[in-house]
């Protein structure tokens, strides 16, 4: 007798789907749960030796002869993965700006697999492509609100929107010297060299920030030549906020264009209390703007937005199994120009979500939360003599390092927390010194975790102090 053959996988959508899909999902969410629990921390514990032959050890072999099934996949696979995690949601896990997802934006983005609508033309995504449009529409309002025709872009973040904004920046005015200060984000110089444009001209940011006599003396040298000057609205080492409205100005005297990169800073504008900082943000000729740092969205969720929907119309592209023009002609939106990609993801879904489920002031209690735990930890470092603090944040980053410590011992203590999996501290040079780096973006997090984490620091400066050699 010959074997059946093995049942067909089912699909995820139409009105089977769902069925299909909630027996999986809550193997996926016993998973998630189990592998946490076997973690239990904010990441696994043994570094790169111990985590990846035990990974490569659970999850082996990835392409069997005859498959394990779907709910041994999931469960082997996913329970691997967050037991490996550096989980975000752990309030220790504050090294960069790497958020910990909403449960809501999460939720959504499983509907945006399950329809896994395309959004280069209409005919894959009739009603996602209304919502992204809405949603980039709303968004580039709320950044340029005195602008008739303000648009927006979904990207896949702070990268994807900073080389976009250097494209637009050339097409408006052909090959553009882009002038950045030493603060800016490295996404800058490499959108430069894509896109063979000059090298950007780098000033310096003394004290993190943008150095506005530098910038003068940058654009009145350069003055002959079409120039971009990129600014950034919360620096990636410190999180400061360039002097926005001051480079503006000196940008409108000598007729050069300005970027601002507020790929973590640009969400404050949501909030009442915080949105001062980054007064000036509507001046740009271009914003980028990241819902997956401060906006706790699952990567990615990346927008680029312009102060005139023509700006973009260098991005038109035609390809006619996508935008033929009797297509258009006929009423079709034509989405091919609304990124580089062509199959792109719903990404406008879980942040319409979000925007809808919090409105604004859920957002802007998210973010003044966010903030107030960065100031208590800045605080809390202030007072205690055995560490030294950068200075209190503009945004949730805190610098700080223990007392008359050498940068060897900074390193050192990072990545011993680290090969512990007690905790992820970022890193940052300023001042010619290495600082530990907490980006906090976790609301959740309370003093109580504060206080643990720097326990932990003091606790390894003492241990390094006294000879005893890390493991
Ligand atoms: C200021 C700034 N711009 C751009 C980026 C790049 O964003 P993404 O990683 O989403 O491409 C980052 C990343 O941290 C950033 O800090």
């Amino acid at each position: 007798m010959p074997t059946p053959p093995p049942p067909l996988p089912p699909l995820a959508g139409t009105t089977t789907g769902p069925t299909a899909l909630r027996p999986l999902i809550d193997t996926v969410l016993t998973a998630l749960h189990d592998g946490a629990h076997r973690r239990d921390g904010p990441l696994p514990a043994g570094g790169p030796d111990a985590v990846t032959p035990h990974t490569r050890t659970a999850t082996h072999p990835l392409i069997p002869d005859h498959g394990t099934g779907p709910h041994h996949a999931l469960r082997t696979l996913v329970t691997a993965l967050t037991e490996g995690a550096a989980d975000p949601a752990d309030p220790l896990c504050t090294a960069h700006l790497h958020t910990p997802p909403l449960a809501l934006a999460t939720a959504a983005d499983l509907a945006a697999s399950a329809l896994n609508p395309s959004m280069d033309s209409w005919d894959q995504a009739p009603a996602a492509s209304a919502l992204e449009a809405d949603t980039t529409a709303a968004l580039a309002a709320e950044i340029y609100p005195h602008q008739p025709t303000p648009d927006a872009l979904i990207t896949t973040g702070g990268t994807e929107s900073n080389q976009l904004a250097l494209l637009l920046a050339r097409e408006r005015n052909g090959p553009v010297q882009t002038i950045c200060a030493t603060n800016a984000h490295h996404s800058i110089t490499r959108a430069a060299w894509l896109l063979g444009l000059p090298t950007p001209l780098t000033i310096p940011a003394p004290n993190g920030v943008m150095d506005l006599t530098a910038l003068h003396q940058a654009l009145t040298h350069h003055r002959h030549q079409p120039l971009l000057v990129t600014a950034t609205a919360g620096t990636t080492d410190t999180g400061q906020i360039d002097p926005l409205t001051a480079i503006a100005d000196l940008c409108t005297t000598h007729g050069a264009e300005l970027h601002i990169d507020a790929a973590y800073g640009g969400p404050l504008l949501f909030s009442p209390t915080h949105r001062n900082k980054i007064h000036g943000l509507d001046r740009a000729h271009s914003v980028t703007l990241d819902l997956h740092k401060l906006g706790w969205q699952p990567a990615p969720a990346g927008i680029l937005a312009v102060p005139h929907r023509n700006h973009l119309t260098p991005l038109h592209h035609q390809a006619p199994y996508l935008n033929a023009d009797d297509d258009t002609e006929a009423g079709l939106p034509d989405l091919l120009g609304r990124s580089l990609r062509t199959t792109r993801r719903p990404d406008a879904l879980k942040i319409a979500v979000t925007l809808q489920a919090l409105g604004r002031t859920g957002l802007a209690d998210l973010i003044d939360r966010t903030l107030t735990t960065a100031h208590h930890l800045a605080d809390l470092i202030d007072k205690t003599p055995t560490l030294d603090l950068y200075d209190h944040p503009t945004i949730s980053t805190v610098l700080f390092r223990p007392t008359n410590a050498t940068d060897t011992t900074v390193a050192t203590i990072r990545r011993t927390l680290l090969t512990r999996g007690h905790a992820v501290l970022g890193r940052a040079h300023a001042h010619n010194r290495l600082w530990l780096k907490a980006t906090l973006l976790n609301p959740h997090t309370t003093p109580h975790h504060l206080h643990t984490l720097l326990d932990l620091v003091n606790q390894l400066t003492h241990d390094l102090a006294e000879g005893n050699t890390p493991r």
